[in-house]
């Protein structure tokens, strides 16, 4: 059985904060994988695309979610690009259920517009159509990839734990 759970979505889908909660409510270690990426380049990640480009970043990024992909009990954060290499997928997926949260492009927009501002591939003149466009490029990335869909838009946090919590039961008693 699968002991790892790796959370995929759009920026401001709530991966973060939704992968901390889910971790202590199931006892399991919590890893953020941008994080990760940072500690390893030294360097921020607006930092890393700014100096270095965004080809640096995904190839930091494919690194990091190599090792960390064989982890057991452990809730992953990816960032939001993640399914952009499907290498990224296909090593994730071995030991993690793959949870895709989902929100629409309002909700996107007015999560991404508060708190923090590090988010290189948004710091652009038309913010609204950059977000609708990389997410209709990415919706089918996410979907291939996904075991279980929440969408986040009218939940709050607690509320999409316990729905992974709740449809993971479901999965598990098929
Ligand atoms: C990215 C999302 C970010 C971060 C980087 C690239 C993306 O993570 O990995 O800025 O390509 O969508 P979050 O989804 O946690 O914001």
């Amino acid at each position: 059985m699968k002991t790892s759970i790796a959370l995929i979505g759009f920026m401001g889908t709530g991966k973060t904060v939704v992968g901390q909660v889910l971790a202590e409510r199931l006892g399991k270690e919590f890893v953020e994988l941008d994080t990760l990426i940072a500690r390893k380049a030294g360097k921020t990640i607006p930092e890393i695309f700014q100096q270095d480009g965004e080809v640096a970043f995904r190839e930091l990024e494919i690194e990091a979610a190599r090792e960390i992909a064989g982890k057991k009990n452990v809730v992953i954060a990816g960032g939001g690009g993640i399914v952009l290499n499907k290498i990224n997928i296909d090593r994730l997926g071995r030991e993690c259920l793959i949870v895709y949260l989902t929100a629409s492009p309002e909700v996107i927009l007015k999560r991404t517009s508060t708190g923090r501002n590090d988010r290189p591939l948004l710091s652009t003149a038309d913010r609204d159509t950059t977000v609708r466009e990389l997410l209709e490029f990415r919706r089918p990335f996410y979907e291939r990839a996904a075991d279980i869909t929440i969408d986040t838009s009218a939940l709050n946090i607690g509320a999409v734990v316990g729905q992974i919590i709740e449809t993971m039961k479901e999965e598990e008693s098929d």
